[in-house]
């Protein structure tokens, strides 16, 4: 199965388009947060938008996917960038406790990981989560085990303390601070 859904992806980034990568709304509105040096962490980047935008900021960054067509693509749009590309498995090898100072994921879901997610930020360090949620309607994965329940990401890091959340029909995002 985990190989069928990464070859899934590598065929997705395979046929994208070349058009720049975007951040989410969510964490560009929020950038007066960030801090101004430090390191960073996209996971699951996919292109790399929300990357690219930390380390356009001064940040340190690292963005770790698993397919090697998305991260050669996002390799070569950082060029001149402070940004490493890492072609990583994320559940298999998580990030490393107190190792970042802002973390962002967006459109990935693996509950097991939420508590090394917490655990992976330096005290002080920033925690940025958007996913789909609720019931598909057309958006995003039918799959409900990639779907977020209403409410959920509002618990999910009992051990941070949660700055920001914004939930609507079909997509959640939160913000916090270890
Ligand atoms: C829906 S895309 C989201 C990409 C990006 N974060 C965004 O919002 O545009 C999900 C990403 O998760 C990656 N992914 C899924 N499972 C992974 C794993 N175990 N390790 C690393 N990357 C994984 C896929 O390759 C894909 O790029």
């Amino acid at each position: 199965m985990t190989d069928d859904r990464r070859a899934h992806w590598e065929s997705c980034y395979a046929e994208a388009a070349s058009t720049a990568p975007e951040a989410l709304p969510f964490l560009s509105a929020h950038a007066h947060e960030l801090p101004a040096s430090g390191r960073a962490l996209d996971l699951a980047c996919g292109r790399g938008g929300n990357a690219l935008f930390l380390a356009r900021h001064g940040l340190q960054t690292a963005a770790w996917d698993y397919a090697e067509s998305a991260i050669a693509g996002l390799a070569r749009a950082a060029t001149g960038l402070p940004l490493q590309a890492e072609c990583r498995d994320v559940i298999a090898q998580p990030p490393a406790p107190e190792s970042f100072d802002v973390i962002v994921v967006a459109h990935f879901l693996h509950r097991p990981l939420f508590p090394a997610l917490a655990a992976a930020l330096r005290p002080g360090g920033l925690l940025f989560y958007e996913t789909w949620c609720g019931p598909y309607a057309g958006r995003g994965p039918q799959n409900p085990a990639f779907r977020l329940a209403p409410g959920e990401l509002a618990a999910a890091f009992p051990a941070l303390s949660l700055l920001q959340m914004q939930e609507d029909t079909d997509r959640a995002a939160g913000l916090w601070r270890r």
